[in-house]
């Protein structure tokens, strides 16, 4: 079973997704740090094109692609060509060229490829922008998160111990790049979720989707809707 989970940054796809999974027994899969790693290659090697860079990269998500992710913070462990950059792709500096490349077609479809062949097995939540249109249209359930931007700045800035001001102009350059580019953007499936969790906490948030993931796969016959 697949749940989808896209939105801009901030709106707080990270922790639900993160969260749901551990709740389900499912594995979590962070999209938007495969971008980053290639973001972070593509800074040391300016010299080579970015698709390139994605095809070769071996990167690895939480320490492998079975066990859902423990760590807490805005990440669990990534894996780029044998190296801990856990840290290193979370700079806002590396966020706004991970935005860069991810417009890149020729990185889109090496990076996609990948996240298909990973979820094509298991049950998955996976968080992005473009999952419920492109990576996987057939996704059991698809949430679409959203907030206000203010809302999403102090969420972000919290989350970096940072003060707000600073990240929410960032913040917004980045999710007008991603929404407006040609390929893949950041946009709601149609058949999509949408859930505003500003002022919401994030806990109701989690309950209210693990309550349908569970409903969903009793309907499947896949386990009892415990
Ligand atoms: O989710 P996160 O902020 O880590 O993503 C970093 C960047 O990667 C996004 O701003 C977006 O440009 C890109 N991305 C994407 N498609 C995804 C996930 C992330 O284009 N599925």
């Amino acid at each position: 079973m697949v749940i989808a989970i896209d939105g801009p940054a901030g709106a707080g796809k990270s922790t639900v997704a993160r969260t749901l999974a551990q709740q389900l027994g499912f594995t979590y899969l962070d999209s938007g740090a495969m971008y980053r790693c290639v973001a972070l290659i593509s800074r040391a090697r300016p010299e080579v094109a970015a698709a390139e860079l994605a095809k070769a990269a071996r990167i690895e998500l939480g320490g492998g692609t079975d066990a859902p992710a423990t760590r807490p913070g805005p990440g669990s462990v990534v894996m780029l060509d044998g190296r801990d950059v856990t840290e290193a792709i979370r700079t806002p500096d590396i966020s706004q060229a991970a935005s860069q490349v991810a417009a890149d077609p020729g990185v889109r479809t090496a990076i996609v490829a990948r996240q298909r062949e990973l979820i094509a097995r298991g049950d998955w939540v996976v968080e992005g922008r473009d999952i419920g249109t492109v990576v996987a249209p057939h996704a059991d359930l698809k949430i679409f998160l959203t907030a206000d931007p203010q809302e999403r700045a102090r969420r972000r800035a919290a989350e970096l111990g940072v003060d707000p001001g600073s990240v929410l102009e960032d913040m917004e350059r980045r999710d007008e790049r991603d929404a407006a580019r040609e390929h893949s953007p950041m946009v709601a499936a149609q058949d999509a979720l949408l859930i505003d969790t500003t002022g919401l906490e994030v806990q109701d948030v989690i309950g209210r989707i693990a309550q349908l993931a569970r409903r969903l796969r009793a309907d499947l016959g896949d386990a009892p809707a415990s």
